[in-house]
């Protein structure tokens, strides 16, 4: 019959197209922990190269409240790093200490507290692969200790 061979044909054009559909798109999952030592418990983050988005989870493994111990997690290439953290400490505690509307900032994720956690998600279209990444929390006086390197596809 033509015709259940055309509706064949469409339904198998689909489904190709949806599997094609899953074969570009991965979102890839990555937890990071900050603590009442002003640590973060990575120092380096792969992301692989098929990965089109990145989940990241910051928990705060500690107790101390967020105006003592605040962490949140921001991401810029490493000759931004520096100045995006001054710039964060300018921003102050109302902008989460991240400079509103800054595109050097590629991802950022809110403050948290002791016992909290938080989620963000953002496209590996933002970066280059290869590139050279930082991430650090930018509450004042953290971005020297916690800080370490993402790198994308290498
Ligand atoms: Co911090």
């Amino acid at each position: 019959m033509a015709t259940s061979k055309f509706f064949r044909a469409v339904v198998l054009t689909g489904m190709l197209s949806a599997m094609s559909s899953f074969a570009y798109a991965k979102t890839c999952s990555v937890t990071i922990a900050g603590n009442d030592q002003m640590q973060f418990d990575k120092t380096a983050i792969p992301i692989a190269a098929d990965c089109t988005e990145v989940e990241l989870t910051l928990k705060h493994s500690g107790k101390l409240p967020v105006t003592a111990m605040g962490h949140n997690w921001v991401l810029t290439k490493t000759a931004d790093f520096q100045p995006v953290a001054t710039a964060g400490t300018s921003a102050g505690p109302a902008n989460s200490y991240v400079p509103k509307d800054d595109k050097r900032v590629i991802a950022h994720t809110k403050l948290v507290g002791g016992g909290e956690s938080t989620t963000i998600k953002f496209p590996t279209s933002k970066l280059t692969k290869g590139g050279d990444y930082t991430f650090f929390c930018s509450f004042p006086g953290h971005w020297s200790l916690m800080k370490g390197k993402l790198a994308f596809g290498s």
